[in-house]
């Protein structure tokens, strides 16, 4: 069957340079994982759906979502190229799944890059509101909702102009820069741990730990799986690490365990802090524990310094955006135009601004839940992709990649069941808004990216 046409990935001569070493790899992976997930849906996560056993949501997703970097560890070091879950899928299962991975990818990075941009606006106002008293008119300030009197996010909206403005003129973030930046986020999580810890009371915690059941724990790690989202951006990095098939499981597993230990001691002392259900509607919950404790400076540097480094998770998810749609678009699957490079910014900027107008519209209409669920469905799905990808790619004689899954027949299949456990944790109209979403992807694929395929012409 042509459509499952399998693009073979022999030696990669790639022409871009081999720079990244182990750190640079964590630093990045770290970049793009802690974001607006620790920063704003755990507190609304804890509020609406688990409690305290919100701390156990973390760690359910932890395991789930790091047997999926086993698997990507694992495809890293055997196929060390930039396309990631597109490329492992094109060269196990063929081009339609493929297709279908990538077109789910676009959405986790794209509406990632918007959901994100709703986070970063929540701290924003709340730091221009307690320190300069400047407050944004009602209407400006949330997604649209006329019950609530809100037309549109201004903040989101224009956070993601102004980056994809960024990567349209191709200001990268130099290596200094996002080092500087992680090494904040990181000093910001430590800061609210051990000065958070003096407030905990355990009361908050043990009277009512599962307010809403198991149930509840259920729906906040479907929710809050959105937290350990981006680990697989490093693997998008192939072509510029040094040793890559060494390299890069490393890389990959060291950021997702450094971001799980750091979750799920700062859900402890969140839910500790105060009771859950103040945290209810509260965008910039780590920074609101602070405020109610008077911890002044402590949430004002929280709030800072979340606006500048959620600002990175922004940019490491709008380069991902732009550089699957660049590969779609060479690989023939999508329109040429989106290859086109800018000739004095060396940008696919065509690729850039489209993505920029579309997301940043979406960023201020819709709420961050919303978008951040969709985010979810899809990247689980490509996650899924390539958990079956794994399995199916041992029925390969000659297959010896340098990493491998431990215990593969137990955790290839258990993998599998937790996304799909996941998954399932998603509301129903996630569901048909991904179902809207693949369909869309499967008319484009059938009208064009068929007939137009690069491999197809081979
Ligand atoms: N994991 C990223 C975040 O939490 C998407 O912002």
């Amino acid at each position: 069957m042509e459509f499952f046409r399998k693009k073979e990935y022999g030696d990669v001569k790639t022409g871009l340079k081999r720079s990244l070493g182990f750190w640079e790899l964590v630093f990045i992976g770290i970049g793009g994982i802690i974001g607006a997930g620790i920063f704003v849906i755990t507190g609304q996560a804890a509020a609406s759906y688990a409690g305290p056993g919100i701390i156990l949501s973390f760690v359910f997703s932890a395991i789930a979502i790091g047997i999926t970097a086993l698997v990507y560890a694992e495809f890293s070091s055997s196929f060390p190229i930039s396309g990631s879950a597109y490329s492992y899928t094109y060269a196990t299962l063929g081009e339609i799944i493929a297709w279908l991975v990538a077109w789910n990818i676009l959405l986790e990075y794209g509406v990632a890059a918007a959901a994100v941009a709703t986070g970063w606006s929540g701290y924003l106002r709340a730091f221009l509101e307690n320190n300069l008293g400047f407050v944004l008119p009602k209407a400006l300030t949330g997604a649209f909702d006329p019950s609530k009197g809100t037309v549109i996010d201004l903040f989101a909206f224009l956070g993601i102009l102004g980056i994809f403005t960024l990567l349209t003129i191709g200001i990268k973030e130099s290596a200094k820069i996002n080092n500087f930046v992680v090494g904040l986020k990181i000093l910001i999580l430590l800061v609210f741990i051990f000065i958070g810890l003096k407030y905990v009371n355990l009361e908050n915690i043990t009277s009512n730990f599962l307010p809403y059941g198991w149930e509840g724990v259920w729906t906040a790690a479907s929710l809050i799986v959105f937290a350990y989202l981006g680990f697989d951006a490093v693997s998008t990095l192939a072509e510029e690490t040094k040793d890559p098939q060494k390299t890069l499981p490393k890389g990959l597993i060291t950021s997702l365990g450094v971001s799980t230990i750091l979750y799920i001691a700062v859900s402890f002392v969140l839910v500790g802090m105060l009771n859950y259900k103040e945290y209810e509607g509260k965008p910039d919950a780590l920074a609101y524990a602070m405020y109610q404790v008077n911890e002044k400076w402590v949430a004002d540097f929280i709030s800072i310094g979340a606006v500048i480094t959620i600002t990175s998770v922004m940019l490491v998810m709008g380069i991902g955006f732009t550089r699957v749609l660049y590969a779609l678009s060479r690989d023939g699957l999508l329109f040429k135009f989106f290859s086109d490079i800018h000739p004095k910014f060396k940008t696919p900027y065509k690729a850039t601004i489209t993505g920029g107008i579309f997301l940043s519209i979406l960023a201020g209409i819709l709420p961050l839940k919303v978008l951040a669920e969709l985010v979810n469905i899809g990247t689980l799905f490509a996650y899924f992709m390539v958990g079956v990808a794994a399995i199916v790619i041992r029925q390969k004689k000659d297959y010896s990649p340098l990493f491998k899954v431990p215990a593969p027949n137990i955790l290839l299949p258990l993998n599998l069941i937790f996304l799909l456990l996941i998954m399932a944790g998603l509301p129903l109209d996630t569901w048909i808004r991904f179902m809207i979403w693949s369909f869309i992807g499967m008319t484009i694929y059938a009208i064009y990216g068929f007939k137009n395929s690069i491999l197809g012409k081979q």
